[in-house]
């Protein structure tokens, strides 16, 4: 079917063409030339009163390979949408070291990317945040991961472990484009707290200097120097002894830094071998999460340093290098340097002459060093709003024209523009992930639409990925959502008490499980609740104790024993004593979490108690400013059952893990 027909002055490589049909931008027309079949694509649509203009650029013809053109098309040819077969030949889609990325835009064309070209001319790939980054360089780990070429990636959200795991849950996605879930458990490595990283103690004064946490002055400069010339290689209890001997009043701030880095764990005398982080078929993730920005700059600029060397003098194999959040380890210049600025600029000059490959990641463009981002020759760019991003991407990449600069705010999510790895930017679908994506760091790109959605929780400290990682192969973890309020008192000061709904226990602490009653005092007659609050002090008592209350012994004594029927008291012969467990100065069961805001999937454990009936007890005894309702969060590891028993004796013991 014509789609119209080319008019006006037309060149080897462009052309314009009067719509007759429906067209659109980013389209793939082809038109005969010389008895060829001729791909071109739609850059842009200009409309008047009397006609549509595309304008198109010619990518090409199949003869064996990929031709250019020699004359330029005939005014008058016709102009029609190119069938799947051409736009696959022509742009050579599919190679060798070719990755499944995705599809091309719109079409079911799969659009396979040459790999030995992105690992060895470094990848830059570019988007807001939540735009699908993490999850695209997930699909393209996953291709570098078949082809078995070794992987390091600096995680500082620790976002990347869970690619070990199998995306179950996209099964039936991944069956229409014949792929299945698949698992990395045997190649991914993790160093984080449990599995530490150790890096070579290795460092001349040069160095020491540059990672030190401060600027030193020129005093503390000489000391440092004169003291390492007594070290023969640099120990830092070694240096930091010598100092300790020194007169100068520099040295205590010196020392104080050096015990900050020596601190971080970082650096020993036993460092993890190189080719145990570099090898073939094997990524290793360097999750960075939790550690303070700077300890994160160091690690990453030695580690760095320490590969690149190895590289170079071919201890280690070649490599692919994957940088996330790029603009916080090599910021464009305005932003200041970061001790792994350096090593960063060297890679990229000097990386693809030793076989390191570089992936760059950011979701500021116009915040990563111009110098590093102009070396990536391949880009993946995902949607991207802010005007200074975008320029700095339409400067950095080649052959980005106006039109296509003109899309990047309103691509969707997962579709990405591809460009460098043919002549013309390539719209592509990202395809389904074969692994687990690490949803964590998504999860705060916008907190704005997470507090509207996300339930208000109490997490406990070890997470589910820690539990999901130290459990055995038999066990599962299951998580629970526990009904809870988290009331605001006044007492001294404010303070906040947190109370499950189940049981309408209070809870002080959800890690070690630790649960106190709330004293029914409201259901205490005048003269009850004074003895009561006589013996707040959990001494013994003895019924003789009360006659400043106006008591006599016998009926005091029948009080007592009332009470401990009411559950308040413990007996020993004739003397009480409060429960350790009855807190009758609320304070002391105060709460000190924090509520978070996330969608946390999980059974859910009955309400039976209500907010009203919880606050009626407690603001008996304090009063109550404040009420947030929320879900407590609990992680359970138990043995997988084998066959669907019931779990209901589970849930009932659930609170009693006392
Ligand atoms: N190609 C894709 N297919 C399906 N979902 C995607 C795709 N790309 C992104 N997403 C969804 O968008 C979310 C955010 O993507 P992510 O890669 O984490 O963003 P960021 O750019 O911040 O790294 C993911 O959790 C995922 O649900
Ligand atoms: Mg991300």
């Amino acid at each position: 079917m014509s789609l119209g027909t080319i008019t006006g002055t037309t060149t080897t490589t462009h052309f314009s063409f009067i719509v007759e049909g429906t067209a659109q931008k980013f389209e793939y027309v082809c038109f005969n030339h010389e008895g060829k079949q001729v791909l071109a694509q739609i850059l842009d649509l200009k409309r008047d009163e009397q006609k549509t203009l595309a304008y198109c650029a010619i990518l090409g013809y199949h003869d064996g390979s990929t031709k250019s053109l020699r004359t330029p098309p005939a005014p008058g040819e016709h102009v029609e949408i190119a069938p799947d077969e051409l736009i696959s030949k022509v742009i050579e889609l599919k190679s060798e070291h070719g990755g499944f990325l995705g599809f091309l835009d719109g079409k079911n064309i799969p659009v396979h990317i040459n790999l030995e070209e992105v690992l060895t001319k470094h990848l830059a790939v570019l988007a807001k945040s939540g735009a699908g980054k993490s999850y695209t360089v997930g699909v393209l780990l996953e291709e570098i991961l078949k082809k078995k070429v070794p992987l390091v990636i600096l995680d500082p959200h620790g976002e990347y472990s869970v690619m070990k795991y199998p995306n179950e849950d996209d099964r039936e996605k991944l069956k229409e484009i014949n792929l299945e879930p698949l698992s990395f458990i045997k190649q991914i490595q993790e160093f984080n707290a449990q599995n530490p990283l150790r890096l070579p103690v290795t460092l001349d004064s040069q160095e020491l200097v540059n990672i030190l946490p401060a600027k030193l002055n020129n005093q503390q400069l000489t000391l440092l120097y004169s003291c390492m010339q007594n070290c023969d290689h640099l120990d830092f209890d070694e240096l930091i002894g010598e100092l300790t001997l020194q007169e100068s009043a520099s040295k205590y701030a010196l020392i104080d830094l050096l015990n900050y880095v020596r601190r971080m764990n970082i650096f020993s005398h036993a460092p993890t071998p190189l080719n145990e982080i570099v090898k073939p078929g094997r990524a290793s993730i360097v999750n960075l999460k939790g550690r303070a920005p700077e300890e994160s700059e160091i690690l990453v600029a030695k580690l760095c340093k320490e590969l690149f060397e190895a590289r170079k003098r071919n201890l280690i194999p070649p490599f692919f290098l994957v940088l996330e959040e790029a603009h916080n380890f090599c910021p464009e210049r305005s932003f200041g340097e970061t001790k792994a600025s350096k090593i960063l600029r060297t890679i990229a000059a000097e990386g693809r002459k030793f076989g390191l490959g570089l992936a760059l990641i950011s979701q500021r463009p116009a915040r990563v060093d111009k110098s590093v981002l102009s070396q990536c020759s391949t880009q993946i760019i995902l949607k991207l709003t802010n005007p200074s991003d975008v320029k700095a991407v339409a400067n950095s990449v080649e052959g980005m024209t106006k039109e296509t600069e003109d899309i990047l705010p309103t691509l969707p999510i997962g579709t990405a523009l591809v460009t460098g790895v043919v002549d013309l930017p390539l719209l592509v679908n990202v395809r389904t992930r074969q692994t687990k994506h690490g949803g964590e760091a998504a999860s705060i790109f916008d907190q704005q639409i997470i507090e509207e959605t996300a339930d208000p929780v109490i997490l406990p400290t070890t997470t589910l990925k820690d539990l999901e990682l130290m459990k055995n192969d038999d066990e599962e973890v299951i998580t629970y959502k526990i009904p809870a309020v988290l009331l605001q008192c006044q007492g001294k000061a404010p303070f906040q008490l947190l109370i499950e709904l189940n049981q309408g226990k209070i809870v002080r602490d959800i890690n070690n499980a630790a649960f106190s009653e709330i004293p029914e005092l409201n259901t205490l007659s005048p003269n009850q609740l004074a003895v009561v609050q006589k013996m707040s002090d959990k001494q013994w008592y003895h019924a003789a104790d009360f006659a400043d209350l106006g008591l006599d012994f016998a009926l005091a004594h029948d009080m007592l024993q009332k009470l401990t029927k009411k559950g308040f008291f413990e007996v020993n012969k004739d003397k009480f004593k409060v429960k350790e467990d009855i807190p009758l100065d609320l304070e002391e069961v105060a709460f000190f979490g924090k509520l978070s805001f996330k969608e946390i999937k999980g059974e859910q454990i009955p309400q039976i108690i209500s907010i009203e009936e919880v606050k009626k007890k407690i603001s008996f005894m304090v009063p109550v400013i404040g009420e947030q309702p929320c879900s407590i969060i609990w992680h359970k590891v138990q043995k997988v059952k084998k066959c669907a028993e019931s779990s209901d004796q589970e849930e009932e013991s659930l609170l009693e893990m006392q």
